[in-house]
């Protein structure tokens, strides 16, 4: 049984206002198929506006599909009670782009770690210090952050709040949708060593979005290409990047310049 496994997944939207004149229809996702492994990191790339961050939506319940189906741990994720489906987003978290708007700039670093496990579990608030602790020295950062407020720390180290939050219930999947396009180059880099540390120690999969394929070929095992709505091409190994045929795949890999140490 495969952890997530999307079966023909179909998202349109209508823009613009009826009552003056014809709708425009952007065919978002149009049949999309594919599966995921337990322990593995799925790269999903493709060009702005491919469709990538609506698929990332819909696998996370935030949009609908028009048609089609997502399973995830056995269940289809569109046929669950609200209680059942709570109990399996638990294992199904998000690292978005950016880290910013991700955080309630009002609340305390502690106070944002600590936001799923309040949701999921119940621990004396002593507890809960020491779990919120431990995932800032997890995430690299200093257990006096739980004080600070997201204003106080740098694009890095709050992705690494983000990244703390969204493993503190030790989830199966992590959609990371342009985990690290904002940030500068090294530190891209940390927080993908960080990403590809954390898989190994408690055994994660992701699903890297991306328009960015040096980066999903730093942290990637498969690849999905996306292309106006579809997956155009899939690798099961991203030691085999030079099997991609369609054009717009060779156009990401042009674009894979030797910026970070050690690829390609
Ligand atoms: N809420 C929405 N309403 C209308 N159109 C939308 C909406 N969300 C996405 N779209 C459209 O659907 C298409 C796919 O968008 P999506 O955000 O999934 O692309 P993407 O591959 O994530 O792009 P990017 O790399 O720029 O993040 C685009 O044409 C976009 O304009
Ligand atoms: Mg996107």
């Amino acid at each position: 049984m495969s952890l997530l496994e999307l079966r023909g997944i179909k998202k349109t939207y209508l823009l613009g206002n009826s009552v003056f004149g014809k709708r425009k229809a952007v065919e978002a996702n149009k049949g999309i198929s594919l599966t995921l492994e337990e322990g593995v990191c799925l790269g999903l790339v493709g060009e702005s506006g491919s469709g990538k961050s609506t698929l990332g939506k819909i696998i996370l319940g935030l949009e609908k599909p028009d048609q089609g189906e997502v399973w995830f741990l056995g269940k289809s994720l569109y046929c669950l009670k609200a209680k059942e489906l709570k109990e399996l987003r638990r294992n199904l978290q998000v690292v978005f782009q950016d880290c910013y708007s991700a955080v309630n700039p009002r609340l305390t670093i502690g106070e944002i770690i600590a936001e799923p496990i309040r949701n999921y579990e119940r621990l004396t608030s002593v507890q809960e210090k020491k779990k919120v602790q431990e995932l800032l020295e997890i995430v690299g950062l200093c257990q006096e952050d739980i004080h600070k407020y997201p204003y106080q720390l740098s694009g890095g180290q709050l992705q690494r709040i983000n990244i703390a939050r969204a493993i503190a219930l030790k989830p199966k999947l992590i959609i990371l949708d342009e985990a690290v396009s904002s940030l500068d180059v090294l530190v891209q880099v940390q927080i993908l060593n960080l990403l590809a540390q954390l898989k190994e120690e408690f055994q994660l999969s992701y699903l890297f979005i991306s328009h960015d394929l040096q980066a999903v070929n730093y942290i990637a095992d498969r690849l999905a290409v996306m292309y106006k709505g579809e997956v155009i091409e899939w690798l099961e190994d991203m030691e085999q990047l030079e099997r991609l045929k369609h054009p717009v795949s060779k156009k990401l890999l042009s674009s894979v310049l030797p910026t970070y140490p050690g690829i390609l």
